[in-house]
């Protein structure tokens, strides 16, 4: 937003008798706003300097760098822009809380809100890196404390000489992109599509001059947004540290949840989620995704983010629920848990099977195999059970092969995570889908076992019964490790520390 302003000597309505007085006018959210001179003289002044002159580098600063060069290396000769995205209106001067586009982040470590970074190609091979950043408020215009996004409202931004220095990147005027972009039109350009509107216009204009078809631009684009995806399956160890945080805050987040179980008996799932919430703001930047706080037959809505119900004696408690850093890589993590602390003989059963499962997958996981073997596993271990219990018809094989468990599995077994909770999705089926799993892979491993309160083909008893366990598992060079081994898997696991929290 800019600040359109004007100082004037501007007579009042005529005949209303006041004199001549000088006055600074400023638009706020479209709305006009009108200060005496004296005050917008007087805002101009008086504050102190505080630039940091030896701002400390962020702690991925060498990261980004060795992923900004992974990429170059994939697009010689191209410009390549990525922008982190805008603030988004909820209504009239309210903003939704920003998040940055997840490339943006990997490749800059920023998270302001208007960021671009830019790749531009050098003559002798590789890429100069450029953040554009909003610059600090100007206080000379009024826009500091005019504009409803200067500081004196949103906080103080870090200066460019700030940014530069803590990212390990040149940094300039974001004000100034379009002209810079346009100084080199010849330049093949490739943008992150789906976060800059403006910035989208202004690279497709550049675009009109060159002989590229709307088609071939998309293509191109789409290309850039693979590849990062791509790059990004494998975490560094930065980024695993990362996830490894975000699932230790989680693990006390669990932990709150079940100490808070009475009080939510008292009220609704809404207080799972609000406890849960109140451990990621305090560790962490957020939620990694919408909590899912599903007691009884709620548990079997797979994305149950309502969490309005009741939370009673005897039944199942499934959260679903992951604290984001302050870096924003986020956990995702489910365990069921019985209410009252203890599984009836029924849940048991259903739990013993789901871990089961779960306990076939994490075998699985390991560098070389596929990735789809993880969920064959954990699928045919599921069918089995089910065929076990009289719910499906045998032989196995044939269960299988024509997905009948999925009535009662209905999801995959899991996917990679990262700075997005489901993370990578665009990266190339040969790399991921139906690639080899790599050491640094991260990836969630969650069967899970429905019976919907009104499907009529499953014993009465086992009617409204959800349940899902889900650990977030790291592929290392020798196999896997469990970053969420902090919480309890097994049902007597389980119950041994539930009742360390229940009162
Ligand atoms: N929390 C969403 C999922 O488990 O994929
Ligand atoms: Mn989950
Ligand atoms: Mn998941």
């Amino acid at each position: 937003m800019t600040v359109s302003e004007h100082h004037s000597s501007r007579p009042q309505a005529e005949g209303d008798g006041a004199a001549e007085a000088p006055v600074f006018t400023a638009r706020k959210n479209g709305q006009e706003q009108t200060v005496s001179e004296e005050l917008a003289d007087w805002m101009r002044t008086g504050w102190a300097d505080t630039e940091s002159r030896d701002p400390q580098p962020i702690e991925q600063a060498a990261y980004t760098a060795k992923r900004r060069e992974a990429l170059s290396a994939r697009f010689p000769g191209e410009r390549l822009v990525v922008p982190a995205g805008n603030l988004k209106t909820r209504s009239n001067d309210t903003e939704y809380p920003f998040r940055p586009s997840c490339d943006y982040v990997y490749l800059s470590g920023d998270q302001s809100d208007d960021g671009c970074l830019v790749l531009e190609p050098r003559s002798g091979g590789g890429h100069d890196a450029t953040v554009y950043l909003r610059p600090r408020s100007n206080r000379d215009n009024g826009e500091f404390w005019l504009d409803g996004h200067g500081e004196l409202w949103s906080g103080r931004r870090h200066s460019l000489a700030e940014s530069a220095q803590r990212l390990g990147l040149q940094a300039h005027d974001v004000r100034r992109l379009p002209e810079v972009l346009s100084e080199a039109p010849e330049v093949p350009v490739r943008i992150l599509r789906g976060h800059d509107a403006s910035l989208e216009e202004v690279v497709g204009g550049l675009r009109a001059q060159s002989a590229d078809s709307a088609e071939t631009a998309a293509e191109r684009d789409e290309e850039l947004a693979v590849a990062l995806h791509d790059q990004r399956l494998v975490k560094d160890e930065w980024e695993v540290a990362q996830l490894q945080s975000a699932v230790d805050a989680t693990v006390l987040g669990f932990g709150d949840v079940a100490e808070a179980l009475p009080q939510a008996r008292a009220t609704s799932e809404r207080y799972i989620e609000g406890t849960f919430f109140l451990r990621a703001r305090v560790e962490g930047n957020d939620v990694g995704y919408g909590t899912i706080a599903a007691s009884g037959p709620n548990s079997t809505t797979l994305h149950w983010m309502r969490n309005d119900g009741p939370v009673r004696e005897g039944e199942l408690l499934l959260l679903d629920a992951g604290v984001e850093t302050t870096t924003l890589y986020t956990a995702d993590v489910t365990r069921t848990l019985p209410v009252s602390g203890r599984f009836t003989p029924l849940q048991r059963r259903v739990y013993d099977l789901v871990y089961a499962a779960q306990e076939a997958a994490i075998a699985a996981l390991a560098p070389g195999r596929p990735f789809t073997e993880y969920h064959r596993v954990a699928q045919r271990t599921l069918a089995e059970g089910l065929v076990e219990w009289g719910l499906l018809e045998g032989p196995v094989d044939r269960v299988v092969e024509l997905g009948l468990q999925r009535r009662y599995t209905l999801h995959g077994t899991g996917h990679m995570l990262g700075l997005d909770v489901h993370d990578c999705a665009k990266a190339r089926t040969e790399t991921h889908l139906y690639g080899d799993l790599r050491p640094g892979m991260v990836l969630t491993v969650e069967p899970g076992l429905y019976f919907q309160p009104d499907d009529l083909t499953v014993p009465e008893e086992l009617r409204g019964i959800g349940v899902r366990i889900e650990d977030d598992v790291l592929v290392t060079s020798e196999g896997n490790r469990v970053l969420s081994a902090g919480l309890p898997r097994t049902a007597d696991d389980v119950e041994a520390w539930l009742a360390q929290r229940l009162p």
